[in-house]
């Protein structure tokens, strides 16, 4: 069963959360400097009639890739073609959206790192100087032509910025890293979605709200509708402080916003492995999970609490895990600490 307060999307929620996407820089809260560096770059490339460098932009999911893609096409003023790195399965895939763009157009591959790499080698021309080589006929007759494309904007979005190769990764004029957001940017994300969904929310259970979504706004907008619900039903629709926590309760998550995935992650490390070091795969083996979800799911975020550390030696639970947990260290204090 998909985690709660996963990043990714849960099941039919896509509609829910078009209706909330911002549209524009003016509406896209926090990552200020992200939104600075963008919005020079677009006015720059307006002035000069010009396509926008190519744009690669990263981080954890439900932070805002896809949104701030959106956004880079509408303040640019042109189409936006979406695709995603699994859904290209064959070079004339590509081939046929490439030379369907009209100039200046943004092309975004979502998931870029998941591209095969003969298709990833179609991008490198195109990319660097707008061209596509394409071979026409086949055996002794084959011969390779070279089409010119329209200038366009490729936009790629990954949560999984190490496995974009080298070549790839160096033909985007513009890499952007999406950092979590402040729970203060979190508080503006609910009361601009409790605008949208036209629902009364006390500033108090913004605020229960913001502590518990993780810096993820997709997350804020998830506990905001669940909670919408239960305030509905137990209450009059307004969404005061204590309905908020009650149906918080009800949801299983924690003040910090943990769940019992989270928890099972630090109570591992630290029952099993005396709080670390210890490495990746070790962890992902005593709890019978998949690395890959370790790393991307679980971890990013106990490191930005603080409640985890990466070191050079693998995973160490932090005294602030150990605190939360309620759990004493054997000697006083946590392995590394000492
Ligand atoms: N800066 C923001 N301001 C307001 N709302 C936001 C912001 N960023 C994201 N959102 C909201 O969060 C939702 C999820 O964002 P989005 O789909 O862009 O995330 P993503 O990074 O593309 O996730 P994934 O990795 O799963 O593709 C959006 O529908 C939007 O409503
Ligand atoms: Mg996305």
């Amino acid at each position: 069963m998909p985690r709660f307060i996963s990043g990714q999307p849960l099941e039919g929620e896509t509609e829910f959360e078009l209706s909330l996407r911002p549209r524009f820089f003016k509406d896209f809260i926090g990552q200020s400097k992200v939104k600075a560096l963008l919005s020079i770059a677009i006015e720059a490339a307006k002035t000069r009639a010009e396509s926008l460098d190519h744009v690669l932009i990263y981080g954890p999911p439900g932070l805002g890739k896809t949104t701030l893609a959106g956004i880079i096409a509408n303040e640019l003023g042109v189409r936006i073609r979406p695709t995603s790195g699994p859904l290209i399965q064959i070079k004339g895939d590509l081939t046929a959206i490439l030379t369907n763009l009209q100039p200046h157009d943004v092309l975004f591959i979502d998931e870029i790192h998941r591209l095969q790499p003969q298709i990833e080698e179609v991008l490198y021309p195109a990319m660097e100087d707008y061209k596509l080589d394409i071979i026409i006929g086949q055996g002794p007759s084959a011969r390779s032509v070279s089409l010119s494309l329209p200038k366009f904007t490729l936009i790629g979005a990954t949560t999984r910025a190490g496995l974009i190769t080298a070549p790839l990764r160096s033909r985007f004029g513009i890499i952007q890293r999406l950092n979590y957001y402040e729970e203060t940017d979190i508080a503006e994300v609910l009361v601009r979605s409790a605008k949208i969904l036209n629902v009364d929310v006390e500033s108090g259970a913004v605020e229960e709200l913001a502590r518990r979504a993780r810096g993820t706004p997709r997350i804020a907008n998830r506990l905001l509708r669940r909670v919408r619900d239960f305030a509905q039903v137990k209450g009059d629709g307004k969404i005061t402080s204590s309905l908020a926590i009650d149906g918080l309760r009800m949801l299983e998550v924690d003040d910090h916003g943990l769940d019992e995935m989270d928890r099972t992650v630090l109570q591992t490390i630290i029952h099993k492995f005396n709080g670390g070091p210890v490495g990746i795969s070790t962890i992902a083996a005593a709890m019978s999970e998949e690395e890959d979800a370790i790393e991307e799911i679980y971890e990013p975020f106990l490191i930005q609490i603080g409640f985890l550390d990466r070191t050079p030696r693998g995973r160490v639970a932090t005294p602030r895990a150990y605190q939360y947990l309620g759990v004493e260290p054997h000697d006083g204090q946590p392995p590394l600490f000492r």
